[in-house]
């Protein structure tokens, strides 16, 4: 079944918003401090926590939150800004023409994992269009939501497996994975079920 992210936000129903970033970017922002600099997006921002850790931590930084939900959006932009961080309602799917090429980062957090499972391809290729060559997707990807149990209604979250990442991220040669590894800190519950990937967005034409 579709979600209807509108409705979700609307109704305050938003169990995976934990009122914070997430710990692993912190993590990464304060041990690779200077790198994810110019213009970086965060697609499926939700109320935005991400984006304005991000540009906290770099304030250099030309931070965009892109989220489908009008709710969300709205959501994002009721707090009090950090350092000149945007925010926009569209469809990742559906890029809009002037964030197409643009970025030198994506962060990725529960998008990939939200988005329905036959639109992964989309995904990777939306992701391809917003970056520049030699950009840099950054991930925490959900591996197993579910530690290995069968969820009724069969998410999201929707898991998938390292394989399938590279597969869908590699092949084409659209991006190039440049390191992996388990989160070493992220939210309680969620612990050993993320993996945390870097990747190098390619010249080749999808
Ligand atoms: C599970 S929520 C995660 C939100 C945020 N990353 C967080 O961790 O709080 C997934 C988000 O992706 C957004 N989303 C889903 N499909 C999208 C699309 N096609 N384009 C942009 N945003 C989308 C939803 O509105 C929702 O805010």
């Amino acid at each position: 079944m579709m979600t209807d992210w509108e409705q979700r936000y609307r109704g305050n129903d938003t169990p995976w918003d934990k009122g914070s970033a997430h710990p692993a970017l912190g993590q990464w922002l304060a041990v690779n401090a200077g790198q994810m600099t110019g213009e970086v997006l965060v697609p499926g921002c939700g109320s935005g926590h991400d984006v304005r850790a991000i540009a906290a931590a770099e304030p250099a930084a030309r931070v965009v939150g892109l989220d489908i939900a009008p709710a969300a959006v709205a959501l994002a932009r009721r707090h009090a800004a950090v350092a000149g961080e945007t925010f926009r309602q569209g469809d990742l799917f559906d890029l809009a023409h002037d964030l197409r090429g643009r970025f030198a980062w994506v962060w990725e957090h529960t998008c990939f994992c939200a988005i329905d499972i036959e639109r992964r391809d989309e995904y990777v290729q939306a992701v391809w269009q917003a970056l520049v060559p030699g950009g840099h997707l950054l991930g925490v990807f959900y591996l197993d939501p579910y530690r290995g149990d069968h969820r009724p209604g069969g998410g999201p979250p929707h898991g998938c497996s390292l394989a399938e990442l590279a597969d869908r991220f590699e092949r084409n040669g659209r991006f190039r994975v440049v390191e992996q590894h388990v989160p070493p800190a992220t939210y309680e519950g969620r612990e050993g079920c993320e993996r945390l990937i870097l990747m190098e967005r390619l010249p080749a034409s999808p």
